[in-house]
């Protein structure tokens, strides 16, 4: 394997786990990796807890452990990854060391015995083995992406923006992240900036000094919660400051994490990573979410076109079975439809009568033969049985929760209520029936009056209207005749569009 392949591409990284019980060793080695122009992110462990945990929750590509850590040396180190079965090279780190103990090191399962400076050898095992990040498939990676877990790769691209008057705080920040990979890292000294750089840059971070000229870091976070309105700002404070009323009062401003100076810069790597591992992640589900608000709105669309053709079949069955014809519904729902935006209805709710309207006779289809389609009058018996399909066909649509057909239901069981009381099935009076049963209502009888059935003859429309007039405060709503009045030149604009021949 070509180990140019690997330097200096900003894609590949190597994870490596230092078993170091030294930070500055473990910040030195780091720099000599980065200076052979590897990217590393790595982790320091000096326990074998933290070691197993570490092992347990991430992909490594090579350990590198000291053999002088007390409890835990180059033998313990190999014991344990044995035991966890990990196949991960192990390199141990010696100031000075004896041939038989590196031959019993080696016998253990350690890769090689270096000395401090042995960074060459460090990098020719590197150079044998692929990195993880490499090793997964692409179906598995695909997979873990689904499954919302952050990579290095995310992580390493993440944006992080360093907000510190003090120049050397920045550098010192800006190189060890550098250190441990990280790409995007912008920078500014002077506070009156950062509004308009969170604003060009959008950070995944912002790394925010609380003692600053001009702006202290509340100012700016106040100032910050003015331009990012739709989502949270993940600040991470650095502050010398250690009170609890300051950090009580950062906290209070927005900060969700704090780091004290002067600079633990291992634990300045892990609490940048665990934060953005949560803003990554935080990032990624917002991405999702905007996925599926749009499923659900396709679906809703989808489900109410199946409905609307549920419901159209079921009219055209109950059309099979009546002597009214299919444009006196279209008529009638139509003419509906027009009051109900007259009245202040929404043109949803308009488009929901429209379509729930040509049901109001389905309750027809439960009607025998004899009597639905008998040529002359029903005697009473007859006709009391005829009235059931109302209720009816309330019972073939109330049962489906959609808002559809539940106000079809509401329109079928309640479109022979009349104002007065003196209606069917039930004698509602007044606005105990719904006012879409009381628009309906008035649109179906006038329709009927207008149009020719076997047993009459088509009135003319003043008559009709006449008749809707006097039946105002009877069998009508006052109100609604008042608006059918008012839009009476477009209902028959409607009439004329769909006429029966
Ligand atoms: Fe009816
Ligand atoms: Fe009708």
């Amino acid at each position: 394997m070509n180990l140019t392949m690997y330097k200096n591409n900003p894609v590949v990284n190597y994870r490596i786990l230092m078993v170091e019980n030294s930070v500055e060793d473990a910040l030195l080695m780091a720099c000599s990796f980065r200076e052979e122009g590897f990217q590393i992110q790595f982790e320091r462990v000096e326990t074998s807890t933290a070691m197993i945990s570490a092992l347990e929750t991430q992909q490594w590509d090579l350990i590198v452990s000291k053999n002088d850590i007390l409890q835990l040396d180059g033998f313990k180190v190999a014991s344990i990854l044995k035991d966890m079965r990990k196949n991960i090279p192990l390199i141990i780190v010696a100031d000075s060391i004896d041939l038989s103990h590196k031959e019993e090191l080696l016998n253990a399962g350690v890769c090689d015995v270096v000395t401090n400076k042995g960074i060459s050898e460090m990098v020719q095992i590197l150079q044998n083995n692929q990195p993880m990040t490499k090793q997964v498939p692409a179906e598995i990676a695909s997979m873990e992406s689904k499954n919302n877990k952050i990579t290095n790769e995310d992580l390493l691209k993440a944006k992080i923006l360093i907000v510190d008057d003090d120049p050397k705080n920045v550098a010192v920040i800006q190189q060890v992240l550098e250190m441990a990979g990280y790409e995007n890292i912008h920078f500014t000294s002077d506070p009156r900036e950062v509004c308009d750089l969170y604003q060009e840059i959008w950070p995944d971070l912002l790394l925010l000094d609380l003692n600053m000229p001009y702006f202290n870091g509340f100012q700016v976070m106040e100032q910050l919660k003015k331009v990012e309105q739709r989502d949270y700002i993940p600040i991470l404070i650095l502050t010398a400051q250690t009170d609890r009323e300051s950090r009580l009062k950062a906290l209070k401003g927005g900060a969700k994490d704090f780091l004290l100076k002067p600079f633990d810069l291992v634990e300045v790597i892990h609490r940048i990573q665990n934060m953005l591992e949560v803003r990554l992640l935080h990032n990624k589900l917002r991405t999702q979410n905007y996925g599926l608000e749009e499923k659900v709105v396709e679906r809703t669309k989808e489900l109410y076109k199946t409905q609307l053709s549920v419901v159209q079949h079921l009219g055209r069955a109950a059309e099979y079975r009546d002597n009214e014809t299919g444009n006196h519904v279209i008529r009638m729902s139509r003419s509906a439809s027009l009051m109900a935006k007259e009245m202040g209805f929404d043109q949803n709710y308009c488009d929901l009568i429209l379509n729930a309207a040509p049901m109001h006779d389905i309750g027809k289809i439960g009607i025998p033969d004899g009597i639905l389609l008998k040529p002359g009058k029903h005697d009473v018996e007859e006709w009391g049985v005829m009235r059931t399909h109302a209720e009816i066909g309330y019972k073939i649509l109330s049962d489906d929760p959609s808002e559809l057909m539940q106000l079809a239901a509401k329109i079928a069981f309640q479109h022979h209520e009349k104002w007065d009381g003196s209606g069917y099935p039930n004698g509602l009076k007044g606005t105990e029936i719904s006012i879409e049963a009381r628009i309906t209502t008035v649109c179906d009888v006038f329709d009927a009056l207008t149009s020719e059935r076997p047993y009459k003859r088509p009135w003319p429309i003043e008559k009709a209207v006449k008749y809707i007039e006097d039946q105002k405060g009877v069998s009508f709503d006052p109100e609604v005749v008042e608006i059918f009045l008012k839009v009476l030149p477009e209902i028959t604009r409607i009439m004329d569009q769909y006429t029966d021949s």
